[in-house]
């Protein structure tokens, strides 16, 4: 694969800033940002004289530990339009949070926040190795989800030629890429798979293809599935991370140079990381839960988000900013099976361990009595779809996860194409326990 890595010049200044030029700025910019919603979001000056805070109080950049966390639930029992702290009528844009059931979680943007966002995924795709002129192929769905927008602009941006495909219809999804010859694609992780699966399908060799870079997020992979996607196509894998209600894509990029886990752009997002359970910042390096304080959104400033997300801070490599380690989990979808915390980004390690499995997988969590039992749907690949080879591939798969993760799984290898496909974010845990 080429060396995509860009050249100085192209860089953001302040993406290579020292550390005091930025923390600088961080401090400057957060002072403002609380006064802003203390000053304009009901919702943030009831917090802030409920916990006795003061956008006063800010001394330091520690000082922000003083401020009250924001939630999700924050946001529903605001919604639709509670927390914004600009009128309604300046407002440009609004996007929702999936959720699974009942309402969205409702995001706005001013014209102002709509360029902060573009400015930073055009610096996110051009980290990932994308340049002006590229074409890009935007298979994020576009809707209320900020992914298909965030990436348009963000192309658009840095002066890419951006084909809005949106996520789904699959087969013309390989028909224009082979057609079109786009440089760059972002997409969901599980969404790519399906993609190379239907590469496969159509006798088109993926790795022949135009693609060079894959910008993929929304959702947690693994290092061994970078691999596997970068064999497949012979191109780089990177990862970008964000979050509707701190802006959404673009709030962390990983660079091509190093593909050594995320960098947050510290100059628009401060991060902390803490304990989910006691509420304390922990320090660089300890796992946690990451929290959010944005420095410059307009329409709807988000203090200590709570993001759910567990990952731990690392210091700068090719950029002096802070990296994320690429993300476990989110602590929601931590399964705890007799005692042990099994996220479902370690199955998917243990399943690009076997040969005989492809990497589409779903978990089924069941209960019978008090006892919790976990199935592994994973599926064979076409070269081991015999019942023997499916059979082997099943025991292999249960070893490896009780020798590596702990736990006994039940494990069932579909034939090819048995596990339902991802066209955007791939659910990767059924739950059907008795509620309550
Ligand atoms: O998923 C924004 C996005 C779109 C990011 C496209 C990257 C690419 P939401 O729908 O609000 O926004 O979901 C946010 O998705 O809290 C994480 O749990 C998860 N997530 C997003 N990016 C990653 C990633 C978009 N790179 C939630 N790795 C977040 C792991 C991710 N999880």
């Amino acid at each position: 694969m080429e060396d995509l890595t860009p050249r100085k010049q192209d860089l953001d200044p302040i993406e290579i800033a020292s550390r005091d030029e930025i923390e600088a700025l961080q401090f400057h910019r957060m002072k403002r940002s609380l006064k802003h919603a203390f000053e304009n979001s009901p919702f943030y000056r009831k917090s802030f004289i409920a916990h006795d805070a003061h956008p006063e109080d800010l001394k330091s950049l520690a000082d922000i530990a003083k401020f009250p966390f924001t939630t999700k639930q924050d946001l529903r029992d605001s919604y639709p339009f509670g927390m914004f702290a600009v009128p309604q009528s300046k407002l440009v844009r609004i996007h929702g949070s999936s959720g699974t059931t009942g309402k969205p979680t409702v995001v706005g943007y001013t014209a102002a926040d709509i360029e902060v966002w573009s400015k930073l995924v055009a610096r996110s795709i051009r980290a990932a190795g994308g340049r002006p002129g590229d074409i890009l192929h935007n298979a994020y769905g576009y809707g209320l989800f900020t992914g298909g927008l965030g990436a348009h602009y963000g192309g658009e941006q840095l002066g890419c030629t951006v084909v809005p495909v949106s996520g789904g219809m699959t087969e013309r999804q390989v028909t224009l890429i082979t057609d079109f010859k786009p440089r760059i694609i972002m997409v969901t992780p599980s969404y790519m798979l399906s993609i190379l699966d239907e590469f496969r399908r159509q006798g088109v060799d993926p790795r022949q293809s135009s693609l060079q870079v894959g910008i993929f997020g929304a959702e947690p992979w693994t290092n061994a599935m970078r691999e596997e996607i970068e064999q497949a196509f012979d191109m780089h894998a990177v990862d970008i991370y964000g979050l509707s209600e701190v802006m959404g894509p673009g709030v962390a990029q990983e660079c091509v140079e190093t593909k050594d886990g995320l960098h947050i752009w510290e100059d628009h997002f401060y991060p902390e990381v803490i304990d989910p359970v006691t509420g304390e910042v922990l320090p660089d390096g300890q796992i946690g839960e990451l929290v959010f304080t944005t420095l410059t959104k307009e329409g709807l400033p988000m203090v200590r988000y709570r993001t759910r997300d567990l990952t731990r801070l690392l210091p700068g490599t090719a950029r002096t900013m802070r990296r994320m380690e690429k993300i476990t989990g989110r602590s929601d979808d931590m399964i705890i099976l007799r005692g042990v915390n099994v996220f479902p980004t370690q199955i998917e390690e243990q399943i690009l361990k076997c040969a005989g499995l492809v990497p589409h997988f779903q978990i089924e969590l069941t209960r019978s009595g008090r006892m919790d039992s976990m199935t592994v749907h994973a599926e064979a690949s076409g070269t081991h779809a015999s019942d023997d080879a499916r059979a082997a591939s099943a025991r292999e798969l249960a070893h490896h996860i009780k020798s590596v993760i702990g736990i006994t799984a039940r494990i069932e290898v579909h034939e090819p194409g048995g596990v339902v496909r991802s066209e955007g974010k791939a659910k990767r845990v059924v739950d059907n326990r008795p509620k309550g």
